[in-house]
């Protein structure tokens, strides 16, 4: 499809469609969602002049994968976002069948986009550029074109590049499946964002000691936290476990040294971000107070996607709510943003015995509870929450077969923050030493009933809407 086409189309889908999602009684109230169709990946993720920018994976046209373009939004505060012009919309020769992930950087004072223009052929094989656009005077991105095409040795599937800059150079990651099918992210360097050498191969599948490890690993994103140099990544193919890698993809870190002169990345032990249902190709940026903040897309690629109820109203995913990221003891933790707290109406406090805990209405809520003993959290009639003194179970009935379905996080819970918004629910567990993120469709308006013998200490918000 032609770029003008593409927008004709988006212009119909929105017209015809928007209404439609608006009245979804599961759309979010202050998380970010398509307008209409599919939202997938977190793109660009950066802050310039003041301004965050958020671009996104979407498919206006469907709530399928099939027509990928970029989508925008941009706050001056990280919870108010407003609809900015379609980014990078795929027909171009480069692109012609998607504008796949990618980052943002600040280049000369503009801002720059590198994204992954996606290439399929007749016989089902594809190839990909990696491609650059620029900002203009209207806010709009004009594309520059492909600056790395396939490089020698992989698969078709190399893409989804993340660009910072260290010392006197930029570096991308990106992710790869290489011909003999084994997930990988490679290192690049260049100069001027337009001339770029490959530096090889810094993680992977069947390297650095990490034995098999997937076909194929996309969304890498490489920053350093004190000084420590954590590398994002969704490595696909991983067999479930009994309590981890549960999800259809992954979404995790690695974390250790990166030696650039050497391209050698000495690292730790593949660790899941999230222990939901729903959490994937997370994407970060550091802003300028320093803070190095992450959104993820709350939807996992092939999970149960046809069956969200959503898609009746015309939309399906959502992103989570901004994270602030911290390392301690090697490990990395998640806090929602603070600025989060503007949307808290009024506190309730409440202490006792979990099963007197009166029912709390949380269709849109910020909880915090400190239990000192064994409890039981249900969220409506659609999600429940269960801490055995060992294991925390996050439990729900699939959408696809109707059985329940677990996650689990092992560990002692002390503190957990819950962040719920309609059809989503995420659950900060100990200050963010691990977070629950999933979405979940209650039939009705739910309220959160407690149960259990645990002690408990109680806090409440309602949070209000972004929408009005
Ligand atoms: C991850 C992903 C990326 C790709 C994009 C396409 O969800 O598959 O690898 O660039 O989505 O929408």
């Amino acid at each position: 499809m032609q770029e003008l086409s593409f927008m004709k189309q988006t212009t119909l889908a929105l017209m015809n469609g928007q209404q439609c999602a608006a009245h979804d009684p599961h759309r979010p109230v202050w998380h970010l969602a398509p307008a209409v169709g599919l939202l997938n990946d977190p793109n660009g993720f950066i802050q310039h002049n003041g301004v965050y920018h958020l671009f996104y994976q979407w498919n206006p046209l469907a709530c399928d994968h099939k027509h990928k373009c970029w989508g925008h939004w941009q706050s001056t505060d990280l919870v108010h976002w407003q609809h900015q012009p379609v980014a990078l919309l795929p027909g171009a020769d480069y692109d012609k069948h998607g504008c796949y992930s990618g980052s943002a950087v600040e280049e000369n004072g503009n801002i720059i986009l590198v994204y992954s223009g996606n290439v399929k052929y007749p016989d089902g094989s594809r190839t990909t550029y990696q491609c650059l656009a620029r900002k203009n005077e209207c806010d709009e991105y004009d594309k520059i074109g492909p600056v790395l095409p396939l490089p020698v040795g992989y698969s078709g599937h190399v893409r989804d590049p993340k660009v910072w800059r260290y010392q006197d150079n930029w570096y991308m990651v990106l992710g790869a499946r290489d011909l003999q099918d084994q997930g990988k992210v490679l290192l690049l360097r260049s100069t001027d964002l337009y001339k770029w050498q490959m530096l090889g191969e810094i993680a992977g599948s069947q390297l650095n000691g990490m034995g098999d490890f997937g076909y194929m690993w996309e969304c890498p994103d490489l920053f350093t936290l004190g000084d420590t140099e954590v590398l994002i990544c969704c490595p696909q193919g991983l067999e479930a476990q009994n309590e981890r890698y549960l999800n259809t993809y992954q979404a995790g870190y690695l974390s250790g040294k990166l030696d650039y002169q050497a391209v050698h990345f000495t690292h730790g032990e593949f660790h899941e971000l999230d222990a939901g249902f729903e959490f994937y190709a997370p994407q970060t940026t550091q802003i300028a107070d320093g803070r190095r903040l992450l959104i993820g897309w709350m939807g996992v690629p092939d999970q149960d996607e046809q069956y969200h109820p959503t898609i009746r109203y015309g939309w399906i995913h959502t992103m989570t709510c901004p994270r602030e990221l911290t390392l301690c003891d090697g490990k990395l933790y998640q806090q929602p943003v603070r600025e989060l707290q503007q949307l808290r109406g009024e506190q309730t406090v409440w202490q006792g015995v979990a099963n007197d805990a009166p029912p709390l209405d949380i269709t849109s809520a910020e909880l915090i509870l400190v239990p000192q003993g064994l409890f039981n959290v249900c969220f409506g009639d659609a999600m429940q929450l269960t801490w055995d003194g060992g294991l925390l179970s996050l439990i729900r009935n699939s959408l696809c077969s109707n059985q329940e379905e677990h996650r689990y996080w092992r560990g002692t819970v002390q503190h957990l923050q819950i962040m719920i918004d309609r059809s989503s629910v995420e659950i900060f567990i100990n200050h963010g030493e691990a977070v629950m993120s999933s979405r979940y469709f209650p039939t009705s308006q739910p309220l959160l009933h407690m149960k259990g013998k645990a002690k408990l200490a109680l806090q409440y918000w309602p949070l209000m809407s972004c929408l009005e």
